[in-house]
């Protein structure tokens, strides 16, 4: 990594590279030696560690050789080359190698906030696709929407800040056999709907409607087949129904994404109908498709339960199989993406481990391209069941987003802010925790396991929560405004002065903020965030510690100024933009009061 010195570095990488090289110089005679870094969990030893001696050691015993782990690991650390970021090696216990920053790397990193802003090392630009959201047209919008929509925007935030062409496709299911009886009940029940929009307000209530017409009403359920041919064949009046079904959904969803700031390009399936069929064509052609009981279907590997991938359905129709074929070929093909991820429940898992195999196994998927299934795991109501409602219904993201409001507004007259606050203060901080609190609640948990739905654990202001960490967040803002600082006056601060690293505890917070690049990185390796939620809450945490142990602004009893610590005011503001990059990131909005 050649030294930019408008960015951060990424110690991490740094240090691979340099104990690389060491451990291939130490040890010439092992090929691809391993080479472990990690961070020390104890500040006694050091900062980060190398761990490799040990596994090079057992590697020599299978090779016939004794040499002590110890011995390796000082033969390492005399191979190591001088560099800024090492301030001191030691070999310690049974070979562990111990590395202390320097400061004047930690100095100059950090320096780079004020005169760069907060920016990690350049990656290689990507076209990246990324599905998320997701919902169906005429069905809620449920929890599991609500979760990919958060998971999804926060991987796409990332990516975007980090540089890479990002493109957020919502792929809502807008098609399929479904829309045949949603058709043909509007056609009936608004016969005017040409010249006038039905008024369907409540699109669930018209969706039970027509299904219960469907399966009572065995002529009913003949016209909507027709229905469904008439649709796919593109009849100009069935196409205008679908539409204003499919507008009815839309205005709703938008609703969502308004609230949340989510910003989508929706591409749902009916955008895919002419590719199912090349891409059938082309399957067939390539011999691709074996029959099984008149279904056409595609195998994957033997490690997937040996369940087959329908692409056509013996009554010529295609089905969610069909319409994945589509849209990775599309992304590949159309879109020249260099990495497709798709963020979906876990239940999906196997369809898209067959998915992927199928397009490798056609060519379309090669090794240069990254795709990725970012599974989760099913919310729980307090009870640890699916989340419902009390009288069992499934939840409406709307009246999830209401109560969140209610109760972040209990939460702040609780605290009396309503008395200080200004109508218009007390709304944004109102909307920021409510929606801040659900997004980070998703994102905090690990997005493998299943989470339990809980506002009252949510709204708590201690731990790891939206709350906490806004407060947080705007109670280091506040520091400079003590001492009277806006923004220009610190601009020329730290021209002027150094950020102070010598005390342990300034030291320790600077560390802790030296990570920002390697733990992006590390979510951009597994696209789990609740790896950037607990960095987050490690710097507050660690903000904290500082703050308690040293003034930034000394005033006297009377609340007059007396002495104002630049360096560490410095540290504060470092601290708070590093902080504001990773909430940014997280999708939470801090409010100036609160
Ligand atoms: N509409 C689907 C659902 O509600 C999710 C679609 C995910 N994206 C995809 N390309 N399969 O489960």
């Amino acid at each position: 990594t050649s030294r930019d010195s408008t960015r951060m570095q990424n110690i991490q990488e740094i240090l691979d590279e340099i104990f690389g090289a060491a451990i291939s110089s130490a040890c010439p005679d092992i090929t691809d030696a391993p080479v472990v870094i990690t961070l020390s969990n104890n500040a006694k030893f050091g900062d980060y560690q190398c761990n490799s001696a040990m596994q090079i050691s057992n590697i020599y015993k299978q090779l016939g050789k004794k040499v002590s782990p110890r011995d390796i690991a000082n033969k390492i650390v005399e191979n190591v080359s001088p560099h800024e970021l090492v301030d001191k090696l030691e070999v310690a216990g049974p070979g562990f190698i111990n590395v202390f920053v320097s400061k004047a790397f930690g100095l100059r990193n950090l320096s780079t906030i004020f005169t760069h802003g907060v920016r990690p090392p350049p990656y290689k630009k990507l076209r990246v696709v990324v599905d998320l959201s997701s919902p169906n047209i005429a069905k809620e919008m449920h929890v599991g929407h609500l979760r990919s929509t958060i998971i999804g925007d926060t991987i796409c935030r990332l990516l975007e800040f980090l540089g890479h062409d990002v493109l957020r496709i919502n792929h809502i299911g807008d098609w399929g056999t479904q829309f045949g009886m949603l058709i043909v009940h509007l056609q009936e029940k608004f016969p005017d709907y040409l010249s006038k929009a039905p008024p369907i307000s409540d699109l669930q209530a018209f969706y039970k409607e027509s299904k219960k017409r469907f399966d009572e009403d065995e002529d009913f359920k003949k016209r909507a087949y027709a229905g469904v041919v008439k649709l796919q064949s593109g009849d100009p009046n069935y196409i205008k129904a679908w539409q204003l079904i499919c507008d009815v959904s839309r205005k709703e969803f938008q609703v969502i994404y308004d609230r949340l700031d989510v910003k989508l390009i929706e591409r749902g399936e009916s955008f895919y109908q002419s590719r199912m069929n090349d891409i059938v064509k082309e399957l067939e052609a390539g011999g691709y498709l074996e029959d099984d009981e008149g279904r056409k279907v595609m195998w994957g590997d033997k490690n997937d339960g040996n369940i087959p991938f329908t692409v056509v359905k013996s009554d010529g129709g295609y089905t969610y199989d069909t319409s994945d074929l589509a849209t990775i070929k599309q992304r590949i093909v159309e879109e020249k993406g260099d990495w497709l991820i798709y963020v979906t429940d876990a239940g999906q898992g196997t369809h898209f481990y067959i998915l992927f195999q199928i397009a490798r196994k056609i060519g379309l998927l090669t090794d240069n391209i990254r795709v990725d299934h970012v599974p989760f795991g099913v919310v729980l109501g307090e009870d640890k069941k699916k989340f419902k409602t009390r009288s069992g219904d499934t939840v409406r993201l709307i009246d999830l987003l209401e109560e969140g409001l209610k109760r972040a507004l209990d939460k702040l007259k609780e605290k009396g802010r309503d008395q200080v606050l200004t109508p218009e203060e007390l709304k944004q901080a109102q909307e920021s925790i409510a929606y801040g609190c659900i997004k980070y609640a998703d994102l905090s948990h690990n997005r493998h396991h299943e989470y339990v739905f809980s506002f009252d654990k949510m709204l708590e202001d201690k731990g790891n929560t939206a709350v906490y960490l806004l407060y947080a967040y705007t109670r280091i803002r506040s520091i400079a405004r003590t001492a009277n600082f806006d923004d220009k006056k610190i601009e020329d601060v730290a021209k002027s002065h150094t950020i102070s690293l010598d005390h342990e505890k300034e030291w320790k917070l600077a560390k802790v903020l030296l990570k920002f690049p390697e733990e992006l990185d590390k979510v951009t390796k597994d696209l789990c965030p609740h790896h950037l939620c607990e960095y987050v809450y490690e710097i507050a945490t660690t903000f904290t510690e500082f703050y308690d142990s040293c003034y930034c602004v000394e005033k006297d009893s009377s609340g007059d100024i007396v002495k104002v610590n630049h360096g560490r005011i410095l540290l504060a503001e470092a601290t708070a933009r590093v902080m504001a990059k990773c909430l940014d990131i997280l999708g939470l909005k801090p409010v100036a009061k609160m």
